[in-house]
């Protein structure tokens, strides 16, 4: 469907918002940055650049890049979304961003591949006075806003969980654990493994550790299949993976060494297969990030940004601040991760709408409690 007809579709939903960002004198002032343009306005609309990084992760292409579309469809039925996706791409990202920019695009929402690199992407756009919304990753170069969760906490969430689960399998001190981190470009990887070592340093033996470039499950599975190499197998009781693409190409390594049973692994993203390994028992958990807050947030930034207003945030979600990799502190929204394992996946992403029963109950996990238990 085209962008046009979902703002159809949602024309009726989005008049309320509208009429409150044209009495709030929306489109009347111009945009900030160093460049001089005349700021959009919601009832002309006008064009959002999205760039998203990659394609690997389930994530952007099922829940980022529609929950964003929609939410610009209610806040301006006017505007377009202009989308482009790296593919884990640094030049590709940087020449998709020039052409968003050359066509003329009111404001860039951008999910950096390499959050340094961006920062020229940024710069040019502040020096066209196109502003720019930082999505979920925290570009360099001085970004109007960002939204994102609190990436720390998904760190320290993960690696609770992993020594939660490695008493519940009771091999807590058996062995050594494997951790397997995000792409050294991307600043939320930092957090996720700090947030991560907070908890596990002190507490397990950490026998072999990686970053793991473009958060690529090929090469989390290679990496898995070096440590299994120099720790074996089943000496190995736990796994922190970052994010739940990558925990398959482990899972994958565990099994082709013979595991039959699964040290506790952990995830991030709740993707439709993640949540299936956790209830088949193959992972122990993941970490749920609601996108379609985010995905809203950052809609009404952009919206605000390209308008010349100041985004405010709102009572459930406040704006505070964040320091980006280069030390300049921006406005910010920070989410809450939660951790589900396979006690709340009912009470998390059931319950909120990002998955049906139907969706996690396909034949193949048809045998487990959560789908025995929905008689699915
Ligand atoms: C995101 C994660 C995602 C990872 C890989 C991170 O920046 O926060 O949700 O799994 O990138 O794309």
């Amino acid at each position: 469907m085209s962008n046009r007809n979902t703002f159809v579709r949602r024309f009726a939903a989005g008049i309320a918002a509208v009429a409150a960002l044209a009495a709030a004198g929306c489109g009347a002032t111009t945009t900030g940055g160093d460049g001089e343009q005349e700021a959009a306005s919601v009832e002309e609309g006008f064009t959002i650049g999205l760039l998203l990084p990659e394609s690997k992760t389930a994530r952007y292409e099922k829940f980022d890049r529609p929950y964003f579309e929609e939410a610009v469809a209610e806040l301006c039925p006017n505007c377009e979304v202009s989308y482009q996706n790296a593919d884990q791409d640094v030049s590709k990202q940087q020449s998709q961003a020039e052409a968003m920019l050359t066509e003329g695009v009111d404001v860039l929402v951008l999910d950096a591949v390499d959050a340094e690199a961006a920062g020229s992407i940024v710069q040019q756009a502040k020096g066209q006075g196109v502003p720019v919304v930082a999505y979920d990753r925290l570009a360099q170069g001085g970004v109007d806003y960002y939204v994102s969760f609190d990436n720390k906490t998904v760190g320290r969430v993960q690696g609770e969980a992993l020594i939660e689960g490695m008493e519940k399998a009771g091999t807590a001190g058996d062995g050594p654990i494997v951790m397997i981190n995000g792409s050294p470009t991307d600043p939320n990887a930092a957090d996720f493994k700090a947030g991560a070592h907070e908890i596990l340093d002190g507490q397990v033996e950490i026998g072999a550790e990686y970053d793991t470039a473009d958060w690529s499950p090929d090469k989390a599975q290679q990496q898995m299949e070096q440590a299994i190499t120099s720790i074996g197998a089943d000496n190995i009781s736990g796994v922190y993976s970052a994010n739940d693409g990558m925990a398959a190409g482990i899972i994958a390594a565990l099994k082709s060494a013979g595991v039959d049973e699964m040290p506790p692994i952990t995830g991030q993203d709740a993707e439709l297969a993640g949540i299936q390994r956790i209830i088949s028992g193959d992972q122990y958990m993941t970490v749920y990030k609601a996108i379609r807050p985010e995905a809203e947030v950052a809609a009404a930034m952009a919206v605000a940004a390209a308008t010349g207003e100041e985004y405010q945030g709102t009572d459930e979600h406040p704006l505070t601040e964040a320091t980006d990799g280069a030390g300049e502190t921006v406005p910010a929204v920070l989410l809450e991760p939660i951790a589900v394992t396979a006690e709340n996946i009912e009470d998390t992403v059931i319950s909120d709408g990002f998955y049906t029963v139907e969706e996690i109950c396909t034949d193949e996990y048809a045998d487990t409690d959560l789908c025995k238990g929905a008689g699915a």
